[in-house]
């Protein structure tokens, strides 16, 4: 098991990245808010295998939570996360305090914004959200100057603004996917799962039976695409969840869904409870 080395300073994380570009090894990164599962750690063993060294970031960023947000109760586990970045093979963890991300205050930083996808699904019910993770997301690349860097599925509106700010900042980082990861039952991991109350944890793999259910009507050409995600939202509805969309994207650049597109994706949004806001989308090529 290689050592787990932890730094939460910009110029030690610099040093280390430094001396291992001096010896031409591949740097991978995964940026985290930490409270890690396997989802994450699924993460972490796809940029181990795409390169030499992987720094893994757990920083509670303030700037992409809005005001009624759980920035103040969302869980840090610092520790319980060195463990499980040791146990899976990490070699750099750059934990920070809010200040040396952000040298000013929030309000006036300079920052980052991907106009349009940014303000709608997800963007639309969390104002400032996108422009909350664009902005640290580049920071963060700032600082590590990865060579790649991997984000999961589950965020798929998330990993498309980076796909696109990366692009049209011209960032020297290789972005990659990598798959969602779930619970025996479907229900895709994420560290908001801890909020359900055991009463919303039996009704939560719901989410992911509909939208599999949504998408197997599609593609048996039983309806079309805005029906379904009505009926969707209905069966949500019966089900216990208040949503905030259900809805058929373009896969690649998350434009509404047209008849003839064959690179869709389905995503929703819906809320278990007053806490727990979950989201899930299943990707998929409709023939
Ligand atoms: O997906 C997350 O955990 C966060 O949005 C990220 C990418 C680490 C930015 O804070």
């Amino acid at each position: 098991m290689s050592q787990l080395q932890t730094v939460d300073s910009v110029p030690a994380l610099r040093a280390q990245i430094n001396d291992w570009r001096q010896q031409d090894l591949r740097i991978g990164f995964v940026p985290t808010m930490g409270n890690l599962h396997a989802g994450h750690l699924a993460l972490v063993k796809r940029a181990l295998e795409l390169s030499d060294r992987v720094v893994v970031s757990v920083f509670v960023n303030p700037m992409q939570f809005g005001p009624n947000e759980d920035y103040d109760s969302y869980p840090r586990t610092l520790a319980e996360d060195c463990d499980k970045l040791t146990q899976a093979g990490a070699h750099l963890l750059f934990a920070p305090p809010v200040d040396a991300v952000y040298s000013r205050d929030m309000q006036n930083t300079t920052r980052v914004e991907v106009p349009g996808i940014s303000d709608e699904l997800c963007g639309h019910y969390r104002p400032g959200f996108f422009v909350g993770v664009a902005t640290v997301v580049a920071k963060l690349f700032n600082m590590v100057q990865p060579d790649l860097a991997v984000f999961g599925e589950k965020d798929f509106q998330q990993l498309t603004i980076i796909r696109r700010m990366v692009d049209e900042l011209s960032m020297p980082v290789e972005i990659v996917g990598a798959p969602i990861v779930r619970e025996a039952d479907g229900l895709a991991m994420s560290s908001r799962n801890a909020y359900l109350s055991p009463a919303e944890r039996e009704i939560a793999p719901r989410l992911y039976e509909i939208l599999c259910r949504t998408v197997d009507a599609l593609r048996s050409g039983e309806q079309d695409a805005e029906p379904l995600a009505r009926r969707a939202e209905q069966e949500l509805v019966a089900a216990g969840f208040r949503p905030d969309y259900v809805e058929f994207r373009h896969g690649n650049t998350l434009a509404t869904a047209q008849s003839g597109d064959d690179d869709l994706v389905l995503l929703a949004a819906a809320w278990l409870g007053d806490r727990t806001r979950l989201i899930d989308n299943i990707h998929f090529i409709n023939q």
